[in-house]
């Protein structure tokens, strides 16, 4: 394909990243067996770190930015995708070494690439994303740490971000009593909605200091790490499950060993960059049955490409809310 199409590449320039739309042909893409004419891809936390610069996350310049995309085969050379094939690609080094999803075209690794599983369609794929795949994975991980519904209340933290609002509707689907903790109190109404039936106020928290707090949740999903995590930590039942997957508010981990030996707390880390490709599968399924958000619709707004830089900016520092969903024509 030697047609010339639009790409949110992303420039070092006086040693800052700098990111715009360029014209690219598929000769300056990094090397792939499958390509892929893009129908949606979605911004997420990584690719707003990426394409500000705000941190260092891109491992080589110029580099066509997004870690998300979905659409149709054009061109394979591997046996297991063939040209007409609807297929999701997210994740490994899309969007940070290897030219990513932001693009009118992708060419990809044929071991990223994952079939459109039956139930969703391209623009739900992207409405997920990389933000409801790590949802999905939490959930599974938690699971399979006996996370169930009739164990108590679970609490979602960073709750109006991309992963936890999908988080906080997949959980009400299965039927867990969700509390949302949030820094934006007017958005209570929007976090009901999506199935929260407890909303906390992130600046009224009391978080106290003792190395175990009266219990509060069976299950914790954390956007945000930091103090955070650590009080989630200290606030668990016995033999609750926390899975962390974000630092939004920090990297730092203070707690003490006293809530893993004594309440047997399970801290499990969900890394959705790698995942080996069945349980990538697997999670990808459940995204399409019994995990579907019921309220994509809500969540997901669409934005031009163009537009993704500015929108960057705010995701940093916290004004968003859901998923933002990029359309290619096509
Ligand atoms: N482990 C993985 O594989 C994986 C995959 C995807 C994302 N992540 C990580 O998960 C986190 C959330 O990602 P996302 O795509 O959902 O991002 P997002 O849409 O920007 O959501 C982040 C949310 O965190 C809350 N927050 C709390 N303190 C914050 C602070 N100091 N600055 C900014 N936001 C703050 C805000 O919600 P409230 O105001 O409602 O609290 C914000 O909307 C990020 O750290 C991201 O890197 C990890």
């Amino acid at each position: 394909m030697t047609d010339t199409f639009q790409a949110l590449r992303v420039f070092e320039e006086a040693g800052k990243s700098v990111a715009r739309v360029a014209d690219v042909t598929e000769d300056d893409l990094s090397a792939g067996e499958v390509v892929i004419r893009t129908a949606y891809s979605s911004v997420n936390y990584k690719d707003a770190l990426a394409i500000t610069g705000a941190g260092k996350v891109i491992r080589r310049y110029p580099c066509v930015a997004g870690i998300d995309a979905a659409g149709t085969v054009v061109a394979s050379t591997d046996a297991r995708f063939k040209v007409g094939d609807d297929v999701i690609v997210t994740s490994y080094d899309l969007g940070v070494a290897h030219d990513g999803g932001l693009a009118q075209v992708v060419r990809a690794k044929a071991d990223w690439v994952v079939p459109l599983p039956a139930g969703l369609s391209l623009f739900e794929a992207m409405a997920l994303g990389t933000a409801g795949y790590t949802a999905g994975l939490a959930i599974e991980l938690a699971q399979m740490n006996e996370l169930a519904p009739d164990r108590g209340k679970v609490l979602v933290n960073g709750a109006t971000g991309g992963v936890a609002s999908l988080c906080i509707d997949m959980l009400s689907r299965l039927g867990y009593a969700v509390t949302a903790l949030t820094g934006k109190m007017s958005e209570a109404p929007y976090l009901q909605s999506l199935g929260a039936a407890e909303i906390l106020d992130r600046s009224k928290l009391e978080m106290g200091s003792r190395p175990l707090e009266k219990t509060l949740w069976a299950g914790a999903f954390d956007s945000v790490g930091g103090d955070q995590l650590g009080w989630l930590t200290r606030t668990m039942q016995p033999s609750g499950v926390i899975a962390s997957f974000g630092n939004a508010g920090g990297i730092e981990l203070k707690t003490t060993v006293l809530p893993f030996i004594l309440r047997g707390v399970r801290l499990i880390g969900v890394d959705s960059g790698f995942t080996p490709m069945p349980l990538r599968r697997k999670v990808w399924q459940r995204l399409a049955t019994d995990l579907k958000p019921r309220h994509l619709d809500a969540i997901a707004h669409p934005i031009a490409l163009a537009d993704v830089p500015a929108y960057c900016t705010r995701m940093l520092e916290g004004r968003i809310r859901g998923r933002a969903v990029v359309t290619f024509d096509r």
